[in-house]
């Protein structure tokens, strides 16, 4: 049993990417499984900031293969840009440690279009989605008509399934008077990109499992977050993916036997982008001391599309929806450092709906809207902790809210970071 899987604990923009780069030192192999460029992985080396949307994190190790993987919708222009900018830093990336599924999907200009169209269309009752075409992919994907990375290896096939693909999407736009696509333009560029990445391309799915058979030990790199699930999460306030555990499992296509570890990233507080519930957001001095001022890009700041994150308290009902729904075996955590300086903090234990007390979010959105926060009050601490490396450099204060933390979602925590940086971080 050798793969560690790293997932999302709350609405993504956890931190995943630290700890991917963390854990990627004692790995072979760095896999990606869900979604597209509507993530954004940060990682921070020294005085280098590396921003990734595609590529999993591992690529910033040598002798790491990183694998992306068939659950991924992939915008392939997107992802040679991203190549040539990793390039341009100075890392490595060829078909020997970048390696894409040819199960795939390929998002489309249609798609980016469709997007945009639908949550036009949807007006104060849009999803807030990140407009880079996830939706409308992952539906062509489950409509059965979606085209896939491994199509861009036979290229007159490939060519000709994309004029389909997006004439189909013409259609709908011109009937809905939106934009319609260029599509000898969008095929043009489309053919110069699968040019460039059909050495990338590979059954994933094969390697992973003779890797794997032969020792080799692989993280799974989740994006987005358990509460954007596409079940789990407040639907349909939610991305069209599954972060969640199973989602590793079809999205790299491995057997369940082969994971040993399963590692929650969750932030001390909370943070949500786009429309839909979120019980303990502060919109007041609170939330806006948590987000930051913009200034760091650790702030509270889109990776991949620059808006303000909704900011909130730690909601322990959500975390323990998805230490449930994941079987998490620890919680990483991190941001501890931005709790510093609050006199108190505010931890939600459980809601209050329509006079019920209760442990576990309710499964609609509606619902998720009008359910009140129980909040425990814990005191703060006021020392920088940017500097701890050591649990006993933590102030007790800091180890009480961790500890208590742990007792709420009976599990584990196993890191915590207190800074940006690759090397600010306190392992338990
Ligand atoms: P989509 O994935 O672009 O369709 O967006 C659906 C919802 O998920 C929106 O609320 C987005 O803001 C949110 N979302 C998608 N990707 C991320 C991410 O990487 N971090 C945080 N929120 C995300």
């Amino acid at each position: 049993m050798s793969v560690t899987v790293l997932i999302g604990a709350q609405w993504g923009d956890e931190g995943k990417g630290r700890f991917v780069d963390w854990l990627a030192s004692e790995a072979d192999i760095v896999a990606r499984y869900s979604g597209g460029d509507n993530a954004g992985h940060t990682v921070a080396v020294g005085d280098t900031v590396y921003k990734m949307h595609l590529i999993p994190s591992g690529i910033l190790h040598p002798n790491i293969v990183t694998v992306m993987g068939n659950g991924m919708v992939i915008n392939p222009i997107n992802l040679v840009k991203e190549i040539e900018y990793l390039q341009t830093m100075g890392i490595t990336v060829t078909p020997d440690n970048l390696m894409i599924s040819t199960r795939a999907h390929i998002i489309t200009p249609a798609h980016i279009e469709m997007d945009k169209a639908k949550e036009k269309a949807l007006g104060t009752e849009a999803i807030g989605t990140t407009l880079r075409g996830i939706g409308p992919a992952y539906y062509d994907k489950t409509g059965r008509k979606g085209v896939r990375m491994g199509q861009m290896l036979d290229l007159a096939a490939f060519a000709n399934a994309l004029e389909a693909t997006i004439k189909e999407s013409n259609d709908i736009l011109a009937r809905d008077g939106f934009t319609t696509i260029d599509i000898d333009a969008s095929i043009s560029a489309y053919l110069a990109v699968a040019e460039r990445l059909r050495p990338y391309i590979k059954d994933t799915t094969v390697y992973l499992n003779q890797r794997l058979k032969n020792g080799a030990k692989v993280v799974s790199e989740g994006a987005q977050g358990t509460l954007l699930d596409i079940d789990h999460g407040s639907y349909p306030f939610v991305t069209s993916s599954s972060p969640t555990v199973g989602g590793a499992l079809t999205g790299l296509g491995i057997g369940a036997t082969h994971i040993n570890r399963v590692i929650g990233i969750a932030k001390t507080f909370s943070t949500r982008v786009g429309g839909g519930p979120m019980p303990t957001e502060q919109e007041n001095e609170i939330g806006r001391r948590l987000r930051g001022t913009g200034e760091n890009f650790w702030d509270e700041f889109g990776t991949t599309t620059g808006r303000a994150r909704r900011c909130g308290w730690l909601d322990t009902v959500m975390l323990r929806y998805a230490v449930a729904v994941n079987g998490f075996t620890e919680l990483a955590l991190t941001k501890l450092d931005v709790l510093s300086g609050f006199e108190t903090l505010e931890i939600a234990v459980a809601y209050e709906l329509d006079g019920q007390r209760m442990d576990y979010p309710p499964s609609t959105a509606e619902e998720q809207a009008r359910a009140i926060p129980i909040y425990e009050t814990v005191d703060g601490w006021q020392e920088d902790i940017s500097g701890a490396r050591s649990w006993s450099e933590l102030p007790k204060n800091a180890q009480n809210y961790i500890q208590r933390i742990e007792a709420l979602c009976d599990v584990p925590v196993s890191m915590v970071s207190v800074g940006p940086e690759r090397s600010q971080l306190v392992v338990l």
